[in-house]
């Protein structure tokens, strides 16, 4: 059996990530990144972008990673609450161990697409840390 078909293929992906969102829009510490977000449509969205990731031959109709969280600018602490929220998630709906790990190392491997690192300048040639101790 694959990852995919042990969760319940499509369908099973659904219901964990339905619950995946519910959580995350309620949470104290991430919560308010997803206002107003249609969550129906972020539901559908990493469906399809995780049942590919498993090796499912469906399209992902979104955007992609870096522009999909570019204005959120999303800390490291934010992100690393998400994973903890999405482990938690995992582990109540009784997903396999080894099917956790490969999940959330999916998820790790994406860090640096969806993280905004404050110790980079906004833009290469923007003044930014890069221009601190240089004259003006
Ligand atoms: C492994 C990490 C992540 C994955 C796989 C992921 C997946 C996705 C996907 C598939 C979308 C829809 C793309 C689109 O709108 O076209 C999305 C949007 C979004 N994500 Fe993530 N995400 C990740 C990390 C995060 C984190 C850390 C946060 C906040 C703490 C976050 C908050 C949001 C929000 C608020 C949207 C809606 C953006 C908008 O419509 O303006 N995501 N994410």
């Amino acid at each position: 059996m694959t990852f995919l078909e042990r969760i319940g293929g499509q369908h099973g992906l659904e219901t964990i990530l339905a619950d995946f969102y519910r959580r995350v829009s309620a949470d104290p510490m991430i919560g308010f990144l997803f206002k107003g977000k249609d969550l129906g449509r972020l539901v559908a969205l990493e469906v399809q972008f995780t049942a590919r990731a498993f090796g499912a031959s469906i399209d992902y109709e979104g955007r992609g990673m870096r522009l999909a969280h570019a204005a959120l600018r999303v800390s490291g602490g934010q992100f690393d609450r998400r994973m903890r929220i999405l482990e938690e998630t995992l582990r109540d709906h009784a997903v396999g161990a080894d099917v956790v790990e490969a999940w959330l190392g999916h998820g790790r491997a994406l860090r640096r697409a969806v993280v905004v690192d404050a110790c980079e300048p906004p833009t290469a040639s923007g003044a930014g840390l890069t221009s601190v101790g240089r004259s003006p």
